[in-house]
């Protein structure tokens, strides 16, 4: 423990200042900071999805980083120079009230322990998030490779750890707040600058100014190159199965609804009642109808082919053969929000119209990030 902390005394008058944070660190911090606030606000709402992704992968990236820098790095940011005992946290907390109080140059024994914790935490909520991504949404490195049903009970898992996270933040925010008033130092500014003022009598020599600027260029460069790459792929899911045959039948008078739209039963039932579809008569012949019901029947709700057949097919009870899309519960969930003045834009017109507000209604993915209200009507 040597070096590690330091004890001031009252004849501590002329002070220097040295650099305890380098700059990789610094940035590393703020941004930190960032990606979480925007990964926090965008929770929670489908629509924003896409950001919420971005900024995960930026907050993972950056937790990797430091794993990097906490061995690499320099003395006071590597892990085995504030890798403090339970007992050293006891005795920091215990002396806190007193005027014996320690002062650490760089993190003290119970700060030290916060970082450890929200780091690994942030390691988790990285990675429940990913899991989720693949799972729920079929995109990201897991893409394909688990459920839906193991997918969002991971999410709740991603949800719960983030919260925890929210709450060991505050707790290093209120631990920061207090050292910063009881030694009468701005540790704020000191993870802006990087600067620690430090007694002569400590230090005859600054310790550590460190010059990182290098490190900090290639740093920044790797994130925005990963960002921008990240960013460039569209969030649109795997191909669908098609079928020109049914392609010109079912899209002759409105968009040819992708099968995963609706259970079998459904379709059956559409086909069968094939003279009287919603006062028009299809009027298929054999060989026509029978393409379209394999087509139908091999694709429908219950293949689970996407996020939207996977939720249509749980939430219908079996007894339920609905005709309508738009009469599914889930259906009438997702669009509840929806202003009437958004139904009555002319470029709608009618609740099936789909392609108005999904891009890939004709694909049948209907993914959150290909979702957009027609313009020039009030932003949702
Ligand atoms: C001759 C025109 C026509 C053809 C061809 C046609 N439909 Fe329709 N379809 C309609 C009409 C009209 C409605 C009712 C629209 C409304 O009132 O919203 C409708 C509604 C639907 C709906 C319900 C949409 C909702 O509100 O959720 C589905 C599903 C559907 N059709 C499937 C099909 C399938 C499958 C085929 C091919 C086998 C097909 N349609 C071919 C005219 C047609
Ligand atoms: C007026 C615009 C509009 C029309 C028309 C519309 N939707 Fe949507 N849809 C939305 C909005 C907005 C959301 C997002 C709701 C939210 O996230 O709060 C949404 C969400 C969805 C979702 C959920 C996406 C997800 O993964 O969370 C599905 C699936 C969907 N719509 C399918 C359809 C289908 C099928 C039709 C046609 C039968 C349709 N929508 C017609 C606006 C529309």
């Amino acid at each position: 423990m040597i070096n590690r902390s330091l004890v001031e005394t009252a004849s501590d008058t002329s002070r220097h200042k040295i650099r305890i944070w380098d700059l990789p660190t610094r940035l590393f911090h703020w941004l930190l900071v960032i990606a979480f606030i925007v990964a926090m606000l965008s929770q929670g709402d489908d629509r924003y999805l896409d950001v919420h992704v971005v900024s995960g992968y930026l907050f993972f990236g950056l937790l990797g980083f430091r794993f990097i820098w906490g061995i690499i790095g320099t003395h006071y940011v590597r892990f085995s120079h504030f890798a403090f005992d339970w007992k050293a946290v006891w005795h920091y907390l215990k002396m806190l009230p007193t005027k014996q109080r320690q002062h650490f140059l760089g993190h003290n024994p119970a700060g030290s322990w916060a970082i450890f914790i929200i780091l690994g935490l942030g390691l988790i909520v990285s990675l429940t998030g990913l899991l989720t991504l693949g799972g729920e949404e079929r995109h990201g490195p897991f893409a394909g490779m688990i459920s839906f049903a193991l997918g969002s009970s991971i999410h709740e898992w991603h949800e719960v750890t983030a919260w925890l996270l929210l709450g060991l933040i505050s707790i290093h925010i209120v631990g920061v707040l207090v050292e910063s008033w009881l030694h009468h130092e701005n540790l704020i500014k000191a993870m802006i600058t990087g600067l620690k003022s430090v007694p002569v009598s400590v230090f005859a020599q600054p310790l550590s100014v460190q010059r990182h600027g290098f490190t900090a260029t290639i740093l920044i460069l790797v994130i925005i190159v990963i960002g921008t790459w990240v960013y460039s792929k569209p969030f649109i899911g795997p191909k669908l199965p098609d079928n020109v045959v049914w392609r010109e039948a079912c899209g002759e008078c409105h968009l040819a609804y992708h099968p995963t739209l609706l259970p079998a039963r459904s379709w059956q039932r559409m086909l069968a009642e094939q003279h009287e579809h919603f006062e028009e008569d299809l009027d298929l012949d054999d060989e026509t109808l029978l393409e379209i019901q394999t087509f139908l029947m091999a694709n429908a709700a219950e293949s689970e082919l996407t996020e939207p057949a996977w939720k249509i097919n749980n939430s219908t009870p079996p007894e339920q053969t609905p005709l309508r899309i738009t009469k599914t519960a889930y259906w009438i969930e997702q669009h509840q929000n929806i202003a009437d003045e958004i139904w009555q834009h002319p470029d709608v017109n009618f609740q099936g119209n789909c392609g108005a507000c999904h891009l890939d209604a004709e694909q049948g993915t209907f993914e959150d990030a290909a979702m957009r209200l027609p313009s020039s009507s009030v932003p949702f």
